[in-house]
């Protein structure tokens, strides 16, 4: 079973979080939810607590894990990019060629930590000016993978990015199997 760490930030979006949750389980991927601050519930950025399954501390040391899952919320994605923990997560799993998931303000890490330079991702709007001064080949897809990092837009988007994981960690055929339930246009 593959398996998928998504991190969880005070103030992140609960909709792209819960969106990358749902649909990698229901792709049969084995995913741990880790509080960057700890066990508690973590508050999202409209108030909805988010229980973590275990902390970073401890996720970090059961790893590694086929991809780490970044969502946006401009609270969470501040504290993901400031965090010496998530750099090193992130530095570790590129070096391995493992895949990378962010979305909305989620690439402010990539930025932050030095990861995917030169890649092609999008983002939300927002920090799109951020990323192509950091010299990012930006694109305004509402999914971009781009060898092993995958990138999204924003809350409406959420379900093609978690898709789109789905997609390259588990394969396309199952992919297809998870999308039909969901009622996508
Ligand atoms: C979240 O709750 C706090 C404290 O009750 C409140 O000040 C804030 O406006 C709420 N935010 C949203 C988006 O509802």
């Amino acid at each position: 079973m593959p398996t998928a760490l998504v991190i969880l930030a005070p103030g992140q979006e609960e909709i792209e979080t819960t969106a990358a949750i749902d649909i990698l389980r229901r792709g049969k991927v084995e995913v741990t939810v880790a509080g960057l601050e700890g066990t508690d519930a973590v508050v999202c950025s409209r108030n909805v607590s988010i229980v973590p399954d275990e902390s970073l501390e401890s996720a970090a040391s059961k790893g590694p894990y086929d991809m780490i899952v970044l969502p946006g919320g401009m609270g969470g994605a501040k504290a993901n990019a400031a965090s010496s923990a998530v750099k090193s997560l992130l530095a570790e799993q590129e070096k391995a060629d493992r895949y990378i998931a962010l979305i909305c303000a989620g690439p402010l890490s990539l930025i932050s930590h030095g990861i995917g330079k030169g890649k092609k991702v999008t983002s939300h709007p927002c920090i799109k000016d951020d990323l192509i001064k950091a010299e990012y080949e930006y694109s305004e897809d509402r999914v971009v993978v781009d060898g092993k990092l995958i990138t999204s837009r924003g809350p409406g988007s959420a379900i093609e990015w978690g898709l789109a994981l789905v997609e390259q960690l588990v394969g396309k055929e199952t992919a297809d199997e998870v999308r039909a339930p969901l009622i996508m246009l």
